[in-house]
């Protein structure tokens, strides 16, 4: 089974990963856990390349295809190989983040992007793909502690150095990206404590897990 999991900064993904993957673990099932961008060894270039604040000056084209080549990359190189193995695996972003950055944050034609994730990502698309949804203002205050607590400038980073209205964008255009793809799509309140959350996220995760089994 293949799960991604979606959201903006800050909006507490990487601690329901953790959860999830200790679950699925303690269940015991094979886990893998990997994220875009900078899921493959080549990804790992692709990923300082995108995210360095030395690269402002990136067109949104040129953004656009280095995630997808990361993409591309992770996909054949370490996703897919992984759910051959009989392996679980549970991906900190996917193509949805395409999707929403690139076109409902950069202004390009998500349907396009659409058609370009099919091809980067070759036929491999999650079960669930869950999103973690909080207003932008929470979530960017969160990155901020975290980049303070972890002693990273908090304009070092591409992303958290875009302004509100950028975050806005992102934030409502996956609601929208999510209701658009609800076969697969769960969208949860990420503004409570994170032990509710995953209460919810582990009910829909053992659904997927029983329909499975048939
Ligand atoms: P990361 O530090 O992994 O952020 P987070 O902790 O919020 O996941 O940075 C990934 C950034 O890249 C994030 O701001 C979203 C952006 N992104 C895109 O714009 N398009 C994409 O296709 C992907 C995978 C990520």
């Amino acid at each position: 089974m293949f799960i991604t999991f979606e959201g903006i900064e800050g909006c507490g993904k990487s601690t329901q990963v953790r959860l999830l993957r200790d679950y699925l673990g303690s269940l015991g099932l094979e886990v893998l856990v990997t994220k875009e961008p900078g899921g493959s060894r080549l990804g790992k270039k692709l990923r300082s390349m995108l995210l360095s604040m030395e690269n402002k000056d990136i067109t949104r084209e040129a953004e656009l295809f280095l995630y997808l080549a990361d993409r591309a990359q992770h996909v054949q190189q370490v996703i897919r190989p992984a759910l051959k193995d009989g392996r679980t695996v549970i991906s900190d972003r996917y193509a949805d983040s395409t999707v929403v950055y690139q076109g409902y944050g950069r202004g390009m034609d998500p349907d396009i992007l659409n058609r370009m994730n099919l091809l980067a990502a070759a036929g491999v698309w999650p079960e669930i793909t869950f999103l973690l949804d909080l207003p932008p203002e929470a979530g960017l205050e969160r990155a901020m502690k975290r980049n303070k607590e972890k002693n990273i400038a908090a304009s070092e980073g591409r992303f958290e150095a875009e302004g509100l209205d950028f975050h806005r964008r992102v934030r409502q255009g996956y609601l929208e990206w999510a209701a658009r793809n609800r076969n697969r799509f769960v969208v949860l309140d990420a503004s409570g404590d994170e032990l509710s959350i995953f209460e919810a996220l582990r009910e829909k995760v053992n659904q997927a897990l029983r329909l499975e089994q048939f």
